[in-house]
């Protein structure tokens, strides 16, 4: 895919409320969404110390993006998504190399096909919380060292 079709923006930071309504639809319609989900998802996406990218296509709409925290001697990702259409074009992987200066930690389900995505990238699995989600799946801890 060339470059042309897609844009990459990085935001700082207190999350504009017209971003955040637009990351809302779409986390409702591709993660299965309870209102407790909803209110953590805000609740993050305000604070202080979470950032935000999105890549957007030419008629500026939402096609991926990445929301995490950025530490002072780590990053902790707490979402990358890319739109179904666009997936297996490397933007996924792209979103990832803008971070790439300090420690990286993440926690993602075993039953997500999404833990490939993390291993091609380099990340290690260092720990499982066992039974953690509502549907009893492990959440497994990765790490990927700067
Ligand atoms: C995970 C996700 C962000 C990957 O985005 P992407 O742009 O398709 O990823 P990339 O193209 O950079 O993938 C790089 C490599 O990772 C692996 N990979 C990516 N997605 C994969 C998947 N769903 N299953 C297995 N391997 C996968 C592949 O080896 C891929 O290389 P290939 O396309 O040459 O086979 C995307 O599939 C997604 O949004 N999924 C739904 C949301 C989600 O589960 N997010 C993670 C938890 S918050």
């Amino acid at each position: 895919m060339s470059k042309k079709q897609y844009k990459i923006n990085k935001y700082y930071g207190n999350i504009k409320q017209k971003h955040l309504d637009q990351l809302l639809d779409i986390e409702k319609k591709e993660f299965n969404y309870s209102k407790f989900n909803e209110l953590s998802f805000i609740d993050y996406a305000k604070n202080k110390d979470s950032f935000y990218i999105f890549i957007e296509d030419k008629e500026n709409n939402i096609i991926g993006y990445m929301l995490y925290y950025d530490l002072k001697y780590e990053y902790e990702i707490y979402r990358i998504y890319i739109s179904n259409k666009y997936r297996h074009n490397k933007l996924g992987s792209k979103l990832l190399s803008y971070i790439s200066d300090k420690n990286i930690f993440l926690e993602v389900s075993s039953k997500n096909q999404a833990q490939l995505f993390y291993e091609k990238n380099n990340f290690k699995k260092i720990s499982i919380r066992y039974k953690y989600y509502n549907d009893k799946s492990d959440a497994i801890i990765y790490k990927k060292e700067k």
